[in-house]
């Protein structure tokens, strides 16, 4: 198949263009603005193959979109470009609307223009608002109960998609996924805040009372999960993608910590996230008997894999964090095209 993947140089997106490369005879372009959150480094070697380009565009241009549309005829789009982090959703939404919102209405009119026969629409569990204590995993029958701006844009893009399968009658395939983890995650994000501030002894700041439950999946999972609703998703369907491991994030921390041999102290109680979401677990049954999917990546093994990564890439994190990695793309990239 020849793939459009947008958001292709965000953490998700770049691990999925390497399992792509690595496991399939698959080709396409990434197709990403290069927001904050996306980064070249990500896709280091995968643009040497020639099986995938790379185009710097907006979802939400769409003369951008139509042009990479004309380029080539695609037979499917995974659409995983986005604003993802709900706590700069909290500070601002507007950005949150455009990409998510309306980004994903010009993915899937230039989709249905040009004939494009398989559109993966990448979405998250935060879509169903979270689950009291003992309260049963989410189906994807669950209502969309959305809790935080992010949440409520990604929810307005499902029922989008929804409204083009049922209208337009488009071959749609929504995933929704829980907490992601592993190598070139941007780190705002929990896990990489963690591993980054322990390897320098800074604050490991947790929010609340610490108790607040994720469902912990490896990134290389919810790849292989893509890659299923991809090539076996039945059209119109939603499929869930959670390791069924689900932990407290003070359980996480302290996890971390002991396996970096760095100081608890450096676990700090702060303020909490308004509209916290308590708990998150999705019922995975779905995609294991409809797509043949499971996790396979053990938590403990994930987390250690994940530590090494990160204590090996020094350069990418002190990239990110100096904000040379923006530099990236004018200086090497852009020149050779
Ligand atoms: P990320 O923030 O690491 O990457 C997002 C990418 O999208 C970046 O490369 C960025 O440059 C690009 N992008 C942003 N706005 C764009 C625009 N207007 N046009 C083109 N590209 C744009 O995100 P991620 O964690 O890799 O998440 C990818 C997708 O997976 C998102 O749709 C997210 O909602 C979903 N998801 C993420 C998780 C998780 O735990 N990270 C879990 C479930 C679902
Ligand atoms: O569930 C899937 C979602 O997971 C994705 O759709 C989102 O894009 C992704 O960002 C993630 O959302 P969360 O809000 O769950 O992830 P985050 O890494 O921001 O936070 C994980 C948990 O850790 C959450 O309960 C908040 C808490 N936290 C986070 C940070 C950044 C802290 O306690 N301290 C922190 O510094």
């Amino acid at each position: 198949m020849k793939i459009l993947i947008t958001g292709g140089a965000g953490f998700i997106g770049s691990n999925l263009v390497r399992w792509i490369l690595d496991n399939t005879q698959h080709t396409g372009v990434v197709f990403d603005a290069l927001t904050y959150a996306g980064n070249l480094e990500n896709l280091g070697g995968c643009l040497d193959s020639h099986r995938f380009t790379f185009v710097r565009g907006s979802v939400t241009d769409r003369e951008s979109v139509s042009r990479v549309m004309a380029l080539q005829r695609f037979d499917a789009v995974i659409h995983l470009a986005a604003e993802t982090h709900v706590d700069r959703s909290i500070i601002s939404a507007d950005q949150f609307v455009s990409t998510n919102v309306m980004g994903t209405l010009v993915m899937l009119e230039s989709a249905r223009d040009n004939g494009v026969t398989r559109f993966v629409h990448v979405s998250t569990d935060e879509v169903y608002g979270d689950l009291g204590e003992f309260d049963f995993p989410f189906t994807e029958s669950h209502p969309l109960r959305p809790s935080s701006p992010y949440a409520a844009s990604k929810a307005a893009s499902d029922h989008l998609v929804q409204s083009f399968i049922r209208t337009f009658n488009i071959d749609c395939v929504i995933t929704r996924c829980s907490n992601n983890y592993g190598p070139f995650q941007f780190p705002e994000k929990f896990i990489p805040l963690m591993i980054v501030n322990a390897m320098e002894a800074r604050t490991l700041p947790i929010y609340g009372d610490g108790k607040q439950r994720r469902d912990w999946l490896h990134v290389n999972d919810h790849c292989r999960g893509l890659l299923l609703a991809l090539e076996r998703g039945m059209p119109g369907e939603v499929y869930n993608f959670g390791s069924g491991h689900e932990a407290s994030n003070i359980e996480i921390a302290q996890s971390l910590v002991a396996q970096m041999a760095a100081s608890a102290e450096l676990i700090k109680y702060v303020a909490d996230r308004p509209g916290h979401d308590r708990r998150y677990a999705l019922n995975n049954s779905k995609a294991k008997s409809q797509l043949g999917w499971e996790p396979e990546v053990d938590i403990e093994d994930g987390l250690r894999a994940t530590i090494s990564w990160y204590s090996e890439h020094s350069k990418w994190c002190n990239n990110v964090r100096t904000g040379e990695y923006r530099l990236y793309y004018e200086r090497q990239y852009h020149e050779e095209l």
